[in-house]
């Protein structure tokens, strides 16, 4: 394979590779697109087995903030950045800093933001290096921990799906299977049982299943358990690819709706659901929340304007249903479709050419 083959030429507009040795530093940068604005995208921190792999996911996951940008209206594009090395051994002020003059150096066609293995506090540090970096702690004017933004984001799409599905988006007296109740699972539980819903619950780590369960009176089923509970709404708050060929014929729930990335093991799964009577709403749509809190700090950071923008999640989930009604696609498909039209429309408008000095 030729070089640029590896890096993605054929979809990428630039890869970028930053070393410091002296901290350790081995960084990617993937900018998908700048068709619609500067590419947002987290820092993930990792300990990849191999460096073919970290390019490989940092390509995969630049791609899909592209989506989730356009998807969700925000004129943004799409990138993403890895860190290769294990967070707990190698990361220092000197390779956050390293890094921040690496991100500084693309001039704000990138930025930053935290994702696996890099937190609040690390952005701050990156933000003495550069000024283009999201998710700075509250305290020091940004918009801090994404996950509420994000959890709200799923509760918007909830509603839209419960009106397609239901008739009502009322979610009282309806049952969510949450799989994974980590900083997004555990806030989505809470703002369930605010809505009236009953939630069952699983997680991996026992603790904050037992702090779910005694907060929330949330029903508590084991880990594999949870693919086989009768519900309304199945909500994916763990890893990626718990939907497969291998779980779908197992589910009982009339629709899936959660925050987890990336939820479909492959393709096929798409329609499967469909040909099951599941309705898959995107995850890319539907968690959009966190980027678009973030995305709020780069004009200033304000909680209601980012509120009213999540909130538009809603819309967003009843057009993709409709067109893929409408067109007899599955909504994963409708939802790429909207996403990819949208930085083909928009992107090609900006071909004028604004003055010398915008940032755009
Ligand atoms: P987290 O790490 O705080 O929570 C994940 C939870 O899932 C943990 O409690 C973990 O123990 C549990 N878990 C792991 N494997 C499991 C399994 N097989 N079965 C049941 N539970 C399992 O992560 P966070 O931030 O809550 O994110 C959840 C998902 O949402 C991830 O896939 C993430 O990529 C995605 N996401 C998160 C955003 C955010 O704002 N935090 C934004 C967009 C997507």
């Amino acid at each position: 394979m030729g070089v640029f083959e590896a890096i993605g030429a054929g979809t990428h507009e630039e890869v970028l590779f930053g070393n410091d040795p002296v901290s350790g530093l081995k960084t990617i940068i993937a900018i998908h697109s700048t068709a619609l604005g500067p590419a947002l995208g987290g820092t993930r921190f990792f300990a990849y087995r191999h460096e073919d792999d970290a390019l490989a996911d940092v390509l995969r996951l630049s791609r899909a903030m592209s989506l989730k940008a356009s998807a969700a209206g925000l004129d943004l594009g799409g990138g993403k950045a890895v860190i290769i090395g294990d967070p707990r051994a190698i990361k220092s002020e000197r390779l956050l800093r390293a890094y921040g003059r690496v991100v500084d150096s693309l001039g704000g066609r990138y930025i930053t933001a935290e994702d696996v293995g890099t937190t609040a506090d690390d952005m701050e540090i990156i933000s003495r290096e550069t000024s283009w970096v999201t998710g700075v702690p509250e305290a020091d004017g940004g918009s801090g921990d994404p996950s509420p933004a994000t959890a709200r984001g799923v509760l918007a799409a909830m509603h839209a799906v419960a009106e397609r599905v239901f008739g009502s988006d009322d979610l009282s007296g309806r049952t969510v299977a949450v799989q994974g109740v980590g900083k997004v699972g555990a806030n989505l539980v809470e703002r369930l049982t605010k809505a009236g819903a009953r939630t069952v619950v699983t997680d991996v780590d026992e603790d904050r299943l037992d702090e779910v369960r005694r907060a929330h009176g949330s029903e508590v089923v084991d880990v594999d358990g949870i693919f086989d509970v009768e519900c309304d709404i199945l909500a994916p708050c763990a890893m990626g690819g718990a939907i497969t060929a291998v779980t779908i014929p197992r589910l009982r729930c009339r629709a899936i709706v959660g925050a987890a990335n990336n939820q479909l093991a492959s393709g096929r799964d798409a329609i499967a659901l469909r040909e099951r009577g599941i309705v898959y709403a995107p995850d890319f749509v539907v968690n959009a929340g966190g980027v678009i809190n973030v995305s709020e700090e780069i004009g200033g950071y304000d909680w209601k304007r980012a509120a009213t923008a999540i909130d538009r999640i809603h819309e967003t989930i009843n057009a993709v249903l409709e067109t893929a009604d409408g067109e007899g696609i599955t909504p994963h498909e409708a939802a790429v479709r909207l996403a990819e039209s949208r930085i083909a429309d928009i992107g090609e408008l900006r071909r004028w050419r604004r003055s010398q000095g915008s940032q755009r």
